[in-house]
């Protein structure tokens, strides 16, 4: 096209009112909420950017889908439509459907990962790391080390120096497998190239360890490959998301994601053996192999998804539409992990409001700020989420960095939503010497970002 703007590649079929509570409505949810923004309700936020997680539109095309949706229990059509939909897409022999990412992760861990065992990944998620955790293995992340402000096109690679000397060093019989997440959500939404991913290939080869993907957003980190790495700008999305998986032995998904559905998942590999043990727990805690956990519905909007992900017309206005709202918030001044992730843009809290110290929760802070102001709700990614409290009651152990994740989902917001945004943010941070921190009055022993309360520190 002889035109610059890149257009939303679809009209809007039906449409859901957005509340706009005013300034005091806003400000009584903050103090029913003890200012954990997890505690507010959906109708008192403006825009929602807490997650790009089952919160996209799906298509008509989907929803004709749903309407073919066989409810069989065993050997539905849906089922093997969605089977060979993934087939297609990933070439693994053993297609298992989930009810979400999580589920397949932890019927993968229980049948691979045993006590002791030692899981590399680039970076694990935190639901990740929790499975891997609870087999009583350890997560080990290896993603390359990068400053936030530095402009490289894969800061989500692993750095295969440290994969082969954290095998060297526990030993190849207590990696059972390694992981590699595309793109890499706690690391920024940053992509891993394809040259990384045969790299990890070689040196899981080498020693004999199956590598599998965490592929929750696999198409956005194959259109980052076609525009940044050589030999790959003439390559269709889907031939490059192909040769992805085809580099790894099975992978996890949470279809919430580059599914573009609100509820679903799936574990594909290609070992038999491993996939009727896998099946055998599915059975037992999800439901019969061929529908997981899913109604027939879901698994026709789930391959259909699969389909229009990796449409370029897609790919090309969603990866604009994230670095749109970096480009505006930095030519501003707004620090922020660069470069744009695929899904998301991290705001670093810690270059901009340096005197808030990690244990008064900076990126909380900027996080409740943003909600205060404009009604935007993202997520805090530092010391709540990943820090450690303290036993003897000192200041927690501050996590490596302080963000604030405005994650955009998909198809769901215009142009104009994210403009709203951008004021909102700049704003904000040009009264950042004015902010304050927080302290936590109430935490649960785990995961504690989900119900924390806290409370402002005034000085
Ligand atoms: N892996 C990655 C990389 C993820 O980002 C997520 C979820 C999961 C696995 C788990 O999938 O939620 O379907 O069980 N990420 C969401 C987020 C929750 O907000 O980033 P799930």
């Amino acid at each position: 096209m002889p035109y610059r703007t890149i257009i939303e590649p679809f009209r809007i079929h039906t449409v859901q009112a957005i509340d706009l509570p005013s300034p005091e409505e806003r400000e009584a949810a903050l103090q029913r909420a003890g200012y954990n923004l997890f505690g507010l309700h959906a109708d008192e936020v403006i825009i929602d950017l807490l997650t790009d997680s089952g919160t996209g539109a799906m298509s008509s095309e989907q929803w004709a889908g749903m309407m073919r949706g066989d409810e069989s229990y065993a050997g539905s059509r849906s089922f093997f439509r969605f089977e060979s939909a993934v087939k297609e897409l990933t070439g693994y022999t053993e297609v298992i459907p989930t009810h979400q990412g999580r589920a397949a992760e932890k019927i993968l861990f229980s049948v691979m990962v045993s006590d002791g065992d030692v899981v590399p990944n680039n970076t694990h998620f935190d639901t990740t790391r929790a499975n891997v955790e609870y087999q009583g293995a350890e997560a080990v992340d290896l993603v390359v080390p990068s400053e936030p402000s530095e402009i490289l096109p894969f800061k989500g690679n692993m750095d295969i120096e440290a994969l082969r000397a954290t095998i060297e060093r526990v030993g190849v019989d207590r990696v059972p497998l390694v992981m590699m997440t595309v793109t890499n959500n706690s690391g920024g939404g940053q992509p891993v190239s394809m040259e990384n991913l045969k790299a990890v290939r070689a040196v899981c080869h080498e020693y004999g360890i199956p590598m599998f993907l965490d592929a929750c957003r696999f198409a956005e980190n194959a259109w980052f490959i076609k525009l940044r790495e050589e030999g790959y700008a003439d390559r269709t999305p889907k031939e490059i998301a192909r040769e992805m998986f085809s580099l790894a032995d099975g992978c996890t998904v949470s279809a919430k994601k580059d599914g573009l559905v609100n509820m679903g998942g799936f574990l594909a590999m290609n070992d038999h053996e491993t996939s009727l043990q896998a099946r055998n727990l599915l059975i037992l805690t999800e439901g019969f192999p061929t529908y997981g956990g899913l109604a027939g519905y879901d698994l026709e909007a789930l391959a259909q998804g699969l389909e229009e992900v990796l449409d370029e017309n897609y790919l090309r206005y969603r990866i604009r539409s994230t670095e749109y709202l970096a480009d505006k918030i930095t030519g501003a001044g707004v620090p922020i992990v660069q470069p744009a992730g695929g899904h998301a843009v991290y705001i670093d809290a810690k270059a901009m409001l340096p005197h808030i110290p990690p244990h008064q929760y900076p990126a909380q802070a900027l996080a409740i700020e943003l909600y205060r102001n404009g009604g935007v709700r993202g997520v805090e990614i530092g010391t709540v989420m990943f820090g450690r409290p303290d036993p003897a009651g000192g200041p927690d152990a501050p996590a490596p960095m302080e963000l604030v994740r405005l994650a955009i989902p998909r198809r769901t917001y215009t142009q104009s939503h994210i403009d709203y945004v951008a004021e909102v943010v700049i704003d904000v941070a040009n009264g950042a010497s004015e902010m304050h921190g927080y302290r936590i009055v109430d935490q649960a022993p785990w995961l504690r970002h989900f119900t924390a309360q806290f409370e402002p520190v005034i000085a």
